[in-house]
């Protein structure tokens, strides 16, 4: 049993790799909240930031030409992975293929097949993948589908959602084509709601997409999308980098509504809201701000330690991947794009909902501006 393997280990020892936005932002405050997670590594190509967060938090520190050595180092046990998008296939195969355990921001990949291949290495390297939905350790987002799965609102027959923000157009997120872009960037949210909410995965895909204009941005920076859902059910969302800031969504349900905003947002100060309304009578709920990143920390940790599955594994990664895939496909072709009908995999449960209490924003160091004018 190597170092990394060793269950007596009460602690699971993480590296960072990649010190941006959400590293720094999120991440490396939030991890304080788990008893049984430590962050002791960063990987970072910037001197600044590791010279800044190495001190701040007592980090042994990296670069990108020696992660072969620190994944082989016997200090860590895992990983999380949250550089840019492109770059996610191969800052996570050689973690999986040492054995390493990989927390891995979403969207998994840029392609189905590079999410099949990070699959692939956890299995031949006996380390386990999660993909970063943070929401899924959220309170309100699982009372939510809670509703959904007891048919307060009834059987639902339509989704809508809007996550929208105004990106400058230096942040490399405006640099790297359709992957990069708002719909794996934002998407991602809408389409994994919409298929726990349904319980169902999506048959059919259909998209239209524009730029505003004067945006100098190398994606289409606005998209609509439309998704066909078995027993006739649809929904449809809009993700947006050149526009002021929203995250909402609702369901029209056969005898009733849920509407939620926020409902994908994360911070100390955001609680995740929904109403519920039934029969002319409404119900706000608000499940309270808890520590999103700190809690799926913890979530992961736990899977390590008692050497389970994660509910959120590489293949609930590649189940938005396709979609997003299918997605470019329609925006390319202009043309609506089948997807194959899958059965919903109904894995969720309440033990995987954490309550920490949230963290303050450190300071950041070095990081490219993501909000625009
Ligand atoms: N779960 C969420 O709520 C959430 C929110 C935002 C973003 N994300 C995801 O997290 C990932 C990172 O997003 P972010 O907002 O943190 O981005 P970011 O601020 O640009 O940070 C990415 C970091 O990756 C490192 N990096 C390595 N190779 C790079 C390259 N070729 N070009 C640019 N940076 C490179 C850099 O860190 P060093 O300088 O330290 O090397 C950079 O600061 C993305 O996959 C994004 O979708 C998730």
């Amino acid at each position: 049993m190597t170092q990394s393997h060793d269950m007596a280990r009460s602690k699971v020892r993480y590296a960072v790799v990649g010190g941006g936005e959400i590293s720094q932002r999120a991440f490396m405050p939030g991890i304080a909240r788990s008893e049984i997670s430590e962050m002791t590594a960063l990987v970072t190509g910037d001197p600044k930031k590791a010279e800044v967060l190495g001190e701040r938090y007592g980090l042994k520190v990296y670069g990108y030409d020696d992660y072969d050595t620190l994944l082989r180092s016997g200090e860590i046990d895992a990983v999380y992975v949250a550089t840019p998008n492109f770059r996610h296939h191969d800052d996570s195969i050689p973690a999986l293929e040492a054995g390493i355990h990989v927390l891995l921001e979403k969207p998994m990949a840029t392609s189905v097949a590079d999410g099949e291949a990070m699959i692939e290495a956890a299995e031949r390297g006996g380390a386990k993948l999660m993909i970063a939905y943070r929401l899924h350790h959220e309170p309100g987002t699982l009372e939510m589908i809670d509703h959904m799965r007891r048919g307060t609102i009834g059987a639902p027959l339509a989704f809508s959602s809007q996550l929208t923000q105004d990106l400058h157009p230096a942040n490399h997120r405006a640099k790297h084509g359709y992957w990069a872009g708002p719909v794996p960037d934002m998407g991602a949210y809408p389409i994994n709601a919409v298929r726990h909410l349904f319980g169902q995965e999506p048959i059919e895909v259909s998209a239209m997409g524009d730029d505003r204009p004067g945006r100098d941005y190398d994606c289409t920076d606005s998209v609509s999308v439309s998704l066909r859902f078995p027993e006739g059910r649809l929904a449809q969302f809009f993700v947006s980098y050149s526009a002021s800031g929203l995250n909402a969504l609702n369901v029209v349900g056969e005898k009733g509504t849920l509407f939620s905003r926020p409902c994908y947002a994360f911070g100390p100060d955001v609680s995740i809201t929904y109403e519920l309304s039934v029969d002319g009578q409404t119900q706000s709920h608000s499940a309270g701000a808890v520590e999103q990143f700190g809690g799926q920390i913890d979530y992961f940790s736990q899977c390590i330690l008692d050497g389970v599955e994660p509910e959120a594994d590489g293949i609930e990664g590649l189940r938005d991947m396709r979609i997003l895939e299918a997605i470019e496909r329609a925006l390319d072709s202009g043309q609506p794009q089948p997807l194959e009908p899958l059965a919903y995999r109904d894995r969720m449960r309440p033990d995987q909902v954490r309550r920490f209490a949230t963290v303050e924003r450190p300071e950041v160091v070095s990081v490219a501006t993501i909000t625009g004018d």
